[in-house]
């Protein structure tokens, strides 16, 4: 029997990624969120427009998703209730955040330098995708309560780095399933996958064809920095948003 019910979270289970940026003193900013999905070499995500992450994301353009496995959740639990933001906006006070300026350094992940971003990769992490901000898209533009707080941003990815522990013995382009263990948020608790539970169907597709014209254009793309000319690199805002005040 279903029972109607007002769940005020639906966070049903979605893989934890620990995203790096560059804050605006060059210092390094990482954050865990978990609102994030994948389709071809895009990366969609979904953040609070008061953390440091989306300022960081919406002034520089780039980040790093690096993707943690279940070995890494202490150090991914020691991120929580941090922000990079200076003073902390006034929900997330109430929520029991306090501000933190070296997430790296109290969290244990070593930040390691990128190919094509500014943004450092963590190191740790065995999935690590450097990106670019493609567009961005506010969310709850019908609620004045809402309106302004969450903005989704499309990501392109550039760059991935696949640990070899999780890389399928023969083809260096996969990621084998039964090896990659990815850590998993559900309801605000951390999870693992357990094993496969059935064959997949789906699965008959060879991965090959999923191939996306992105995995070409990102093999020449150059590092960009901030502050460059290059136009194509600024993110594209959908709609337009209004920043609440901390
Ligand atoms: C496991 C986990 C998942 C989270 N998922 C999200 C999320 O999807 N979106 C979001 O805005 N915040 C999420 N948060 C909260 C952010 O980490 C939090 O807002 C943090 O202060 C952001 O850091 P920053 O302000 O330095 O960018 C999550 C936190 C944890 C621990």
């Amino acid at each position: 029997m279903h029972h109607i019910s007002e769940p005020n979270i639906l966070y049903f289970g979605t893989p934890v990624v620990l995203i790096s940026t560059v804050n605006e003193d060059g210092s390094y900013n990482l954050a865990p969120i978990s609102s994030a999905f994948w389709l071809g070499w895009r990366c969609i995500i979904g953040i609070a427009t008061t953390s440091k992450t989306a300022q960081n994301l919406q002034r520089t353009g780039q980040c790093v998703l690096n993707l943690p496995s279940v070995n890494e959740v202490q150090a991914v639990n020691r991120l929580a209730l941090k922000t990079g933001m200076n003073p902390v906006p006034v929900a997330k006070q109430g929520r029991g955040y306090y501000y933190e300026p070296d997430k790296f350094g109290v969290s244990g992940f070593t930040p390691v330098p990128s190919q094509k971003v500014s943004a450092p990769r963590a190191m740790e992490c065995p999935v690590q995708m450097e990106a670019h901000v493609a567009e961005i898209h506010p969310i709850g533009q019908d609620n004045e309560l809402q309106r302004g707080r969450i903005i989704t941003l499309e990501l392109k990815i550039v760059q991935v780095y696949l640990e070899e522990s999780i890389i399928m013995k023969d083809d260096p382009n996969r990621v084998d399933p039964d090896r990659w263990r990815p850590l998993i948020m559900s309801f605000q608790q951390f999870y693992g996958l357990g094993e496969q539970v059935h064959t997949s169907d789906l699965a008959s597709i060879p991965e090959h064809q999923y191939k996306s014209p992105d995995m070409d254009i990102a093999r020449n793309v150059g590092r960009v920095t901030e502050g460059s000319n290059d136009k194509n690199h600024i993110p594209r805002v959908i709609a337009r948003h209004e920043a609440i005040s901390t």
